[in-house]
């Protein structure tokens, strides 16, 4: 972690949770951060349903709100889809795009992350691009060759202002949700090579700015580990998220390392 990029840790709560369940997450973390708060910034994305309720218990308090997913499209007819615009309206701060998950069980490609990135940066909201190999991808020793060709999709063709406010998440498949989570420095291997993909792209300065974090299985006992390498700037947490005690831990990871 370098001293010019501030700490990110996002929750994502993916499909787990009821509304009141939502909410009592929400309304938890609101009063266990309050009183101990001055740790790295901090967000918790719910499923659409939720984001409104949850946005409005979260207001006032440091921990934004950020969407899983969104549609490219402009506002219009397409059933069953929530675009940009839409959740621009909510004051949301951050779009987790390209999850593996996403990819994995709807089909997303390269080409359709990279329109979720720019669909985003129309409305303001800051992309969270996830990428990541598979067991089968890192055991054939094509980890690089996927991680380049992930994140050249999605960054091709963006300016050096958006790929400095552009937040990535570096998540190998093998990682989410095993309990296996990735070597320190395996993950640090992994940023560095992508922070190269973005100083090629737009600049040592605009490098230096963009933050990268590492998701897979990351717990209060490892986070220190991982935000202690160079160019891990943060965490994307899914189980440890919803429980908000251990999320709490994980957000004061200073504290206990
Ligand atoms: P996990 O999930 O922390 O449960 O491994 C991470 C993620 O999918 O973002």
């Amino acid at each position: 972690m370098s001293t010019v990029r501030r700490p990110l840790i996002i929750g994502n709560w993916k499909m787990n949770l009821g509304l009141n369940q939502s909410i009592g997450l929400a309304k938890e973390l609101k009063n266990l951060v309050a009183s101990i708060y001055a740790g790295p910034e901090t967000a918790v994305c719910p499923s659409f349903p939720h984001l409104l309720a949850v946005r409005q218990i979260l207001e006032g308090s440091v921990i934004g709100v950020g969407a899983q997913d969104l549609a490219p499209q402009k506002p219009g007819a397409y059933t069953g889809a929530v675009c940009a615009e839409q959740l621009s309206e909510l004051e949301l701060r951050f779009a987790l795009l390209g999850h593996s998950e996403r990819r994995q069980f709807f089909g997303e490609t390269d080409m359709d992350v990279a329109e979720k990135i720019r669909a985003a940066f129309r409305v303001g909201l800051v992309p969270v691009l996830c990428f990541g190999e598979t067991l089968e991808q890192r055991e054939a020793g094509s980890t690089e060759e996927v991680v380049v060709r992930q994140v050249g999709a999605a960054i091709e063709g963006l300016e050096s202002q958006a790929l400095a406010t552009l937040v990535l998440a570096y998540e190998p498949i093998w990682a989410i949700g095993t309990g296996h989570s990735a070597e320190v420095a395996d993950a640090q291997d992994v940023h560095r090579l992508v922070r190269g993909l973005l100083q090629e792209a737009a600049g040592e300065e605009s490098a230096q700015t963009t933050r990268i974090l590492y998701g897979g299985s990351v717990n209060s006992s490892n986070v220190g580990g991982y935000l202690a390498a160079e160019d891990i700037d943060g965490a994307l947490v899914g189980g440890a998220s919803l429980d908000p005690d251990e999320f709490v831990k994980i957000l004061c990871y200073q504290d206990h390392t």
